[in-house]
């Protein structure tokens, strides 16, 4: 799917005239996330620590006719976190939407065996990094008109996964960041909720032991694919927009069924 041939968007306008920042949107769910909620009609900040990959990705919708813009940032950077929001707003006027999706795949080890580094780094981006956009992200929203911030937590932050201990850790606490985030800014304009992917055809998935992907899946998962990142950005998309006026805090699985064995 490109900017152009988003059929299952057209006609919808559900983000025009808001302002959307989505992390992690040089590639899988973050570039097809940006490209659904630019279909819908917002202005879209596309950031991500590649840099050659969001450019190209911000160009897409630019020559689209859409508005676009790229920021380099990595969320595990401070400086470059506060730099991202801050050039949202000037950019655009305003910071909306957030769909803080930035995320990385540990090594698949036993737990003993998992080095303090290597849980730390997965810990840095996954967790620390989540809670750094939102840190930033929620004052910009709060000095405009309130906002929706949908986290990218994953089925593995609801189901223990073996050999994958910081990765179920870091997502764990997502869901954890975003029910507590839910509950202070609920009577402030701000819904935050958080989505769990199962399964998702991206990059991520194809590093995983025991590829090829899609066999793998016809095991795991009831439905016996995987996702298509498109299916993980209709959800975004829907949380983000006031079609989900109601709902925050909440921890919505994706997942062709994953979860519910
Ligand atoms: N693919 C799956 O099966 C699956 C399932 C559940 C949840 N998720 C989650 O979805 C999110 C996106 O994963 P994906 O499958 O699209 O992966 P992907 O590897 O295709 O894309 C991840 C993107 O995040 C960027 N990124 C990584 N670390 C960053 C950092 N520190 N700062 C800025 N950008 C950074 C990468 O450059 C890349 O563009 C992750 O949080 C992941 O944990 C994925």
């Amino acid at each position: 799917m490109n900017a152009t041939n988003d059929t299952q968007a057209q006609g919808r306008d559900e983000l025009a005239g808001r302002v959307a920042l989505v992390t992690g949107a040089a590639a899988g769910i973050g570039i097809a996330s940006a490209r659904r909620m630019s279909a819908a009609g917002a202005a879209v900040v596309l950031a991500d620590r590649d840099e050659e990959g969001g450019r190209a990705a911000a160009a897409e919708l630019v020559a689209a006719g859409r508005r676009a813009h790229f920021v380099r940032a990595d969320i595990t950077r401070d400086d470059e976190v506060q730099a991202l929001v801050a050039d949202t707003v000037a950019h655009f006027g305003a910071l909306d939407a957030l769909f803080n999706n930035a995320g990385v795949n540990g090594r698949e080890i036993a737990t003993s065996e998992v080095s303090l580094d290597d849980f730390e780094r997965v810990l840095a981006v996954n967790l620390t990094g989540t809670f750094r956009v939102m840190k930033y992200a929620i004052p910009a929203m709060l000095a405009g008109s309130g906002g929706a911030i949908v986290n990218n937590a994953s089925i593995a932050g609801l189901v223990g996964i073996a050999h994958r201990a910081a990765y179920c850790a870091s997502k764990g606490g997502v869901i954890q960041l975003t029910r507590v985030a839910a509950l202070e800014y609920a009577s402030r304009g701000i819904r935050v909720n958080c989505i769990c992917p199962g399964l998702v055809d991206t990059a991520m998935l194809s590093h995983t032991k025991g590829n090829p992907a899609q066999a793998f899946a016809k095991v795991l998962v009831p439905m016996g694919r995987l996702a298509t990142t498109q299916e993980i950005a209709e959800l975004v998309c829907f949380l983000a927009s006031d079609r989900a006026s109601y709902m925050t805090g909440a921890v919505v699985p994706v997942d062709g069924g994953y979860g519910a064995r």
